[in-house]
């Protein structure tokens, strides 16, 4: 096997799957209070569609599946779908990402079907701000999922903290000092301007040079060195502690370089970059009856239409159509 590489000679091994742009929060970066136009079941990809475009992706190159949504967990039957990808050859990672509120449900049978990692969203350990934040009270399900797949052995668990300000900024040492107890990885994601138009402005963006001025009054935060492909976090420790501290700057300093990723929507469009609307529509294709050689025509095309690095900072929350739920992040 080749492998994949595109045309600035980054290694492609990861890709992300959003298997629904359904919710069952509404998390204010996110989305607007009324949610989004939905896509219509029909457009969705079926499993069957998605375990075929994943089978030649894995022949091209491709060794690990991140799922993602909207909300994976709502699309009914996806410890079936963890299951089938596990059983395809080549794949040697198989991860979510999840808003937590249905894992305490779910945990044990994904565990059963293949599931390796766990990414979690938690904004606000305070219920209230938790409730404002998502638009939903689900506070105590996800701290119950959080503990079961701590059971469970999920490791590492990831739970990814979006701060901005006036919102759950004073929570942003609460959050890193969890890593003291926890052997968890604590990201800070960057408030980036997709999909929540609305609310998203420069005052409201915390930066990571920021974040880590605040967190260093824990203690001095030492750099764990990344490896290639190892996402976009870059990580560090507090003296002392279990877990990690992982900065996603997305705005402040792109990681483009060091990208690995190509992305799937649910309705079926080969997305090479979150930022970039781009996209090739492999539902198309294969609902039309394309054979294996035109779908893996369209899986290199993909490379070749990956651009360089995404201009999100020089840009404006209207810079890309899709919004953030219909893409999986
Ligand atoms: P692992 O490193 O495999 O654990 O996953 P991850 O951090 O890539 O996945 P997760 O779904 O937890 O995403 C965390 C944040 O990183 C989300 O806000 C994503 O939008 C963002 N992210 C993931 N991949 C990319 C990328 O390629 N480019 C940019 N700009 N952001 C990304
Ligand atoms: N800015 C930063 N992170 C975001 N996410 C969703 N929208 C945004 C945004 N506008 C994060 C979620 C989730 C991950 C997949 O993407 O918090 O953890
Ligand atoms: Fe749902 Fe995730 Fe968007 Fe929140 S960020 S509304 S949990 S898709």
């Amino acid at each position: 096997m080749k492998g994949l590489v595109d045309t600035y000679n980054r290694k492609i091994d990861y890709i992300r799957i959003s298997v629904t742009d359904r919710c069952n929060l509404r998390c204010i970066y996110c989305m607007p209070s009324e949610g989004v136009r939905e896509i219509i079941h029909s457009e969705i990809l079926t499993y069957e569609e998605i375990i075929r475009i994943l089978s030649i992706a894995t022949q091209l190159g491709i060794k690990k599946v991140r799922i993602t949504g909207g909300e994976p967990l709502v699309r009914k039957g996806l410890p079936s779908l963890i299951k089938s990808i596990s059983d395809i050859k080549g794949i040697e990672e198989i991860s979510l990402t999840t808003n937590g509120v249905l894992l305490k449900r779910f945990a044990k049978e994904l565990k059963d079907a293949g599931l390796q990692r766990l990414n979690i969203s938690l904004d606000s350990m305070d219920p209230k701000k938790y409730e404002e934040i998502t638009r939903g009270n689900h506070l105590s399900d996800v701290w119950q999922g959080i503990k079961i797949s701590e059971e469970l052995g999920f490791s590492p668990i990831k739970i990814n903290m979006v701060p901005i300000r006036g919102f759950n900024d004073d929570e942003i040492k609460e959050f890193a000092a969890l890593t003291f107890d926890k052997p968890h990885h604590i990201r800070f994601i960057e408030f980036m301007p997709t999909g929540a138009k609305d609310i998203w402005s420069k005052e409201k963006y915390i930066s990571t040079k920021e974040l880590k001025e605040i967190i260093s009054k824990l203690g001095e935060l030492m750099p764990i060195k990344n490896e290639w492909g190892s996402g976009p976090a870059k990580n560090f420790q507090l003296p002392g502690a279990k877990g990690v501290i992982g900065f996603i700057s997305a705005i402040s300093d792109h990681f483009c370089a060091g990208c690995n990723r190509l992305r799937l929507t649910s309705d079926g469009k080969l997305r090479p970059c979150l930022f970039s609307d781009s996209e090739i529509d492999l539902k198309k294709a294969i609902r039309e009856g394309c054979d294996d050689n035109e779908l893996q025509r369209l899986l290199l095309l993909g490379l070749q239409i990956k651009p360089e690095k995404h201009h999100i900072n020089e840009s404006d929350p209207n810079a890309i159509e899709r919004p953030m739920s219909a893409i999986g992040g």
